[in-house]
């Protein structure tokens, strides 16, 4: 009863966290809504449908570098390491890489989504039964669930932190979330992250206006969540996915464009909306092998070395905490 009562709690807490954010995010004068939310149990399923899609190279040609240089990569990490993977939603890419470890001390995934994250623990204790799990709900942009993890010690550990998600922080935030990886770790301790190259705008432009539509249902499910969550009454005919590369700031742009003057409501406050005006959602920036490198130093990190897939489409980096 008491651990009922407690999750009904904290089901509230999240869901003022959520409406906070959904009503900051509407009430400005360019609507936005934050990334994270596109996340929830049906988000988590489409983006695994996005990433076995045939225009969604990013997923296919990292997975190809990680088949072609596991045994290289986890050269890199030496024995006894300890794998901690933020956002790491179905945990399908690490098999391969905690398989090529020297005895791995253990694997820690974290994510926003429990049931996802449940399935993925339940898998690799199948699949991998001699490498200890400890996973951990949370957002992984903020310490606090870092906090929990304290109590795992180890002589090494990794971030591991694949699929260009860093590529969804703007650079600024990026420089702040790598900063709180680098004080999760010692010095010496090791970064692998993926991130997209800066290319040609059709294939850009084709990965995220995939052509079974499974990225516009992605962007949309936030509209559903925020009705089925919140209350609100978002009709979502009336709203259209719109993802396009912006040069100058290297990024792919996804947004929700309003198609029709209409008014909608959550929770008591009405927030109007205009033919064409449209709700940020998503960005996701591409950098150059330089580029990034330089990010990584700003953030505390030391470029290591990289690899590439043989189209050169997409980066793997190493990098060690100073
Ligand atoms: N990290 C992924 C990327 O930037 C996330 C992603 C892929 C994504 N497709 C998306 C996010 C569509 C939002 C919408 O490529």
């Amino acid at each position: 009863m008491k651990a009922a009562v407690s999750s009904v709690i904290e089901n509230q807490l999240q869901n003022n966290e959520f409406l906070g954010d959904v009503l900051e995010g509407l009430g400005r004068k360019r609507k936005t809504l934050p990334c994270k939310y596109l996340y929830d149990e049906v988000g988590s399923r489409l983006f695994e449908e996005i990433c076995d899609s045939q225009d969604y190279y990013l997923t296919r040609n990292e997975a190809d570098i990680f088949t072609t240089y596991r045994d290289e990569i986890a050269q890199k990490f030496g024995p006894e390491t300890l794998l901690i993977e933020p956002g790491a939603g179905n945990c399908e890419k690490v098999e391969e890489l905690l398989d090529a470890m020297d005895s791995p001390r253990g694997y820690c995934p974290i994510d926003i989504s429990p049931e996802i994250l449940l399935e993925a623990e339940k898998r690799i204790k199948k699949s991998l039964p001699e490498v200890q799990v400890w996973s951990e709900v949370g957002d992984f942009s903020q310490s606090e669930v870092w906090n929990k993890l304290i109590h795992v010690s180890s002589r090494k550990k990794v971030i591991f932190f694949p699929g260009s998600t860093i590529g969804n922080f703007e650079p600024l935030e990026a420089e702040r979330l790598l900063k709180l990886f680098a004080s999760n770790l010692g010095a010496g301790d090791g970064l692998l992250i993926g991130t997209d190259l800066v290319k040609d705008s059709v294939i850009l432009e084709r990965a995220y206006n995939d052509s079974d539509h499974v990225t516009e249902r992605f962007n949309l499910n936030l509209l559903q969540r925020i009705n089925v969550e919140l209350g609100a009454n978002f009709d979502l005919s009336l709203f259209a996915h719109r993802a396009f590369y912006h040069p100058l700031r290297q990024r792919v742009e996804m947004h929700l464009v309003c198609l029709k003057n209409h008014s909608i409501s959550i929770a008591d406050t009405c927030i109007d909306f205009t033919e064409g005006e449209t709700i940020h959602t998503e960005n996701s920036h591409k950098y150059s092998i330089a580029g990034f490198k330089s990010l990584l130093t700003r953030s505390g990190f030391e470029s290591v070395c990289f690899w590439q897939d043989p189209a050169k489409t997409y980066v793997i980096h190493y990098a060690q905490a100073i």
